[in-house]
């Protein structure tokens, strides 16, 4: 998904100071404990080149005595940084420092470094809006800030901020990743969350709820207390785009359906099931007809003849209804229209985000506009949809369906040049060919004969 405004900066920041902390600590600690500390627990991985191309594969650091793991961070994937800190972590809310106070028997140095705990880590544009976390892994010291609360549960720490209030953006780089660090929880976490506007944790409170039986706490309130905790996640991990890899949960046990339910659940949408329409027989019969929803954009990738395609869709047999996904209306009336209904049909836009309150079985058309857009369109959207037990159908439309066909003549370079995305993405409004169009629906009804 591109946002119109959004320029991707890769910039390969590679943290010298953590290179420190988690090769040298372990490397001092394996000196001091060479028999505590086996060798194969430290797995780094060192790129052929320059001292800053250094990539980090996996970073742990054991406390000496008992073996038990004390910070192990994972700087692998292209998307986050996760650190997991265990012992005595305090959390200083007023400057968003997190203190791991090592057991004194440990002599290793005071180690620190910055993160950015949110899952688009080489967006340099998103990350403006982030906040840096301090960790910190200290020896004990009674000039330690004490603690104001104690608690027995985990915490995760993250940021809300980058694209926040872009649907696709929320859910693929803030909810999914969260669910995918916290589930394993089992709701006994505490989250605490920077850069979230009050909008944005209350329309997105269900589901936050769903996800921990304990309040949220907002960072940004800039309150004097510090949280101590036995366990600290640092940032969110993130699998692939706006959905779950099931072989790299913890154990193997969360899936892309399982958020799908948890997403339902906790807006309190009923339906589990799309109807299912009988081979052969006679539907006008059935007791109600395939709902329909076609989500509506306003200014840029707009239908611009939604009353033809609307009619043919119930030529067809759908029961058809028009809805417009805002960017800050109410999300849970939105998502129970959302989940009534049997097959959902949108541009490509963070409005199909909306697919994840649809009833398993339910049908997913996404148009997708001009621009060479086809394999990001699948990402998004299609293979999600796939992994949460929704049929899909893609449609690319024609020269002729896009309104940049009428400002430019037939071979402008607009319309073969596939660099030229923004103009793509919002100077191009759809014109469906109803015929043409009228297909992919009657593919979404077969697929709803599930
Ligand atoms: C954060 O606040 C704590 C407690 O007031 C203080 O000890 C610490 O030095 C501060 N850290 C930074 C980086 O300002
Ligand atoms: C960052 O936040 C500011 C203020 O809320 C907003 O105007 C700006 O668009 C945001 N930047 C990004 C990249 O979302
Ligand atoms: C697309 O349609 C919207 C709504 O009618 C309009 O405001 C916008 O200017 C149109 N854009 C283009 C590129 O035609």
């Amino acid at each position: 998904m591109v946002t119109d405004k959004k320029i991707i900066s890769l910039t390969v920041k590679v943290g010298l100071v953590l290179f420190a902390v988690c090769i040298l600590a372990p490397i001092s600690l394996m000196v001091l404990f060479r028999h505590a500390v086996p060798l194969q627990t430290l797995r780094l991985l060192f790129s052929a080149g320059s001292a800053s191309s250094v990539a980090w594969e996996e970073v742990k650091m054991y406390s000496a005595n008992e073996g038990a793991l004390l910070c192990e961070c994972d700087m692998s994937s292209l998307r986050s940084d996760v650190c997991e800190l265990k012992g005595d972590v305090r959390v200083i809310l007023s400057n968003v420092t997190i203190i791991a106070l090592l057991h004194p028997s440990v002599s290793v140095r005071r180690r620190s470094w910055r993160m950015k705990p949110h899952a688009r880590k080489n967006d340099g544009h998103a990350l403006t809006n982030v906040t840096e976390v301090l960790v910190s892994v200290t020896p004990s010291s009674p000039y330690a800030p004490g603690c104001t609360a104690e608690s027995a549960a985990p915490a995760v720490v993250f940021s809300a901020g980058g694209y926040a209030g872009n649907m696709f953006h929320d859910f693929t780089d803030v909810l999914i990743p969260l669910f995918i660090t916290a589930s394993r929880f089992r709701s006994d976490v505490h989250l605490l969350v920077s850069d979230a506007p009050p909008w944005w944790l209350d329309k997105y409170r269900p589901l936050l709820r769903g996800l921990s039986r304990h309040a949220v706490i907002d960072m940004d309130r800039q309150s004097a207390d510090v949280l101590c905790y036995p366990h600290v996640v640092v940032g969110l991990s993130f699998h692939k785009e706006m959905s779950i890899d099931t072989a790299k949960t913890v154990g193997g046990h969360y899936s892309m359906a399982d958020f799908a339910r948890l997403a339902r659940r906790s807006y309190g949408l009923e339906r589990d099931t799309a109807i299912r329409l009988l081979h052969g027989s006679d539907n006008i019969k059935s007791p109600r007809r395939p709902r329909l929803l076609i989500i509506s954009r306003k200014t840029t990738r707009a239908f611009t003849n939604m009353g033809a395609v609307a009619q043919a869709a119930a030529m067809l047999g759908y029961e058809v209804i028009v809805g417009e996904a805002e960017q800050h209306s109410d999300l849970a009336a939105f998502a129970r229209l959302v989940n009534s209904c049997d097959v959902l049909v949108g541009v490509h836009g963070a409005g199909l985000t909306n697919l994840v309150f649809l009833p398993p079985g339910a049908v997913v058309v996404q148009v997708v506009p001009l621009g060479g857009l086809e394999a990001m369109a699948r990402d998004d959207f299609g293979e999600p949809a796939g992994d949460m037990g929704l049929g899909y159908v893609q449609y690319g439309i024609a020269v002729g369906e896009s309104t940049l066909a009428e400002l430019y003549p037939r071979d402008h370079r607009v319309l073969r040049d596939l660099a030229l995305r923004s103009e793509y993405l919002v100077g191009q409004n759809v014109t469906l060919d109803v015929a043409r169009f009228s297909g992919a629906l009657s593919r979404a009804l077969e697929l709803l004969h599930h």
